[in-house]
């Protein structure tokens, strides 16, 4: 029979990539969608991702990683899921607090790690995995996965070639509901054992990434922080994250903020503020800048994030804010959509994230950000968290610095 349908000859094997995904929540699943599509997305791609062991204490989970996503191997044990012998790369999707210790079992064992931010609960723990990766020799990435957005992406180009000359002035917020209901479950994101701190390490830190990517590093800050919700029903069993209790239950106290601001400048001089809250109502996940120069300004929120808003100061012809639709015309979008105004979304990101690293480590080639990308913003919560208590202007001092 001519055409050979269905045979598969001569094509050239991508070497696989084993792994090793650590915990199967909201992004593990991410994580793990993410290895299952990039050959659909990228096939120009060097390398066969594979999904080999998940770990999760949750056997519902476990009968998920097995059974819906194809993972090979499941286990209740991270470790030897770290240790495995064909897991070349692990994910660390757990709560805050337990990243450090996959992130040393991953070093010691020489893997790759990509580790969800803002990595552990505490500046202290992602300076201490930053310098295990490093002594140890291992590629490291760190999900910051708004950077990875195409229109992000067309924002830094645009502040890059000078198309909004000096930039003067920041604006970052990430404004999100998840915490706004009182009768919201105690989940381990407000407890201290859990996730260390709350917003200010939970989403603070996407605004705080974004901003050193789009304008540089900030060199002092002064800010303030707030719990809003002190008490809320305690979890029970295997009550989903965001559940909901009710008013006869039992409570249990938020041990972290909910509330985060900051005023902060530049190392160029420019100024910026800064908002971060889990229980405002209203803006239900607005992950959102605006970057003002001498000549034009840009805005950017995640919850339409499919448009980039474009102040030109030059062009008399128009006033007003141009609307730039995304399209496959901007880095990575065509990969999943053809044209233009045709909409990506978050889990996109976190594709084309996820490809990158692995690209990267298929090919040798550099990936940002890292553990030093995840240092540097931790430098600066470090400097928010002094100014709560100091109560005046801290100087951000690079962490790494520190003996
Ligand atoms: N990049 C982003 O936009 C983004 C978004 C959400 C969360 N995160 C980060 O991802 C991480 C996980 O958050 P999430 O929202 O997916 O949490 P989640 O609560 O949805 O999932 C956490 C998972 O970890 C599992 N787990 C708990 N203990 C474990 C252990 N000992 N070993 C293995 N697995 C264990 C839980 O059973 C659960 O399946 C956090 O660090 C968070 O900051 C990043």
């Amino acid at each position: 029979m001519s055409g050979d349908l269905g045979e598969r000859t001569g094509e050239p094997v991508k070497p696989p990539l084993g792994i090793a995904v650590l915990g199967l929540g909201w992004m593990g699943q991410a994580h793990s969608r993410s290895a299952r599509r990039i050959p659909t997305h990228f096939p120009e791609r060097s390398f066969d991702p594979q999904l080999v062991v998940c770990a999760d204490p949750d056997p519902g989970r476990r009968a998920a990683a097995s059974e819906d996503y194809g993972f090979r191997r499941v286990t209740d044990d991270w470790r030897s899921a770290v240790t495995a012998d064909d897991v070349d790369v692990v994910f660390v999707t757990a709560p805050n607090m337990l990243h450090l210790p996959m992130i040393e079992a991953a070093c010691a064992a020489g893997k790759a790690v990509f580790s969800e931010k803002p990595i552990g609960g505490t500046p202290d723990h992602a300076l201490s995995a930053w310098r295990l990766a490093t002594e140890a020799g291992v590629r490291t990435g760190v999900g910051y996965c708004y950077l990875w957005s195409p229109l992000v992406l067309h924002a830094r180009n645009l502040i890059l070639s000078g198309e909004l000359g000096e930039i003067v002035h920041y604006r970052g917020s990430f404004l999100s509901m998840y915490g706004s209901d009182p009768l919201g479950l105690l989940t381990w994101r407000f407890l201290l054992d859990q996730a260390g701190f709350g917003v200010s390490s939970d989403i603070l830190s996407h605004s705080v990434a974004m901003a050193q990517f789009l304008v540089g590093d900030i060199a002092e800050v002064v800010g303030m922080a707030n719990t809003n919700i002190t008490h809320r029903p305690l979890q029970s069993g295997a009550s989903s994250h965001y559940g909901t209790g009710s008013p006869e239950d039992p409570v249990g106290e938020v041990e972290n903020e909910d509330f985060a601001s900051m005023l902060c400048t530049f190392e160029n001089g420019a100024t910026g503020t800064f908002e971060a809250s889990r229980t405002i109502v209203g803006p239900e996940s607005r992950n959102a800048f605006e970057v003002y120069g001498t000549r034009g300004s840009l805005s950017w929120n995640h919850e339409r994030i499919n448009e980039l808003l474009f102040y030109s100061g030059t062009d008399q012809t128009n006033s007003g804010y141009t609307t730039i639709f995304g399209g496959e015309r901007f880095p990575f979008h065509g990969a999943f959509v053809p044209g233009k105004a045709n909409s990506i979304g978050f889990e996109d990101l976190v594709a084309i994230q996820d490809f990158c690293f692995l690209e990267s480590l298929a090919t040798g080639s550099d990936f940002s950000p890292g553990f030093d990308q995840a240092v540097s913003v931790v430098s600066v919560q470090q400097a928010l968290i002094d100014s709560w208590h100091s109560r005046s202007w801290e100087e951000v001092s690079d962490l790494r610095g520190r003996q």
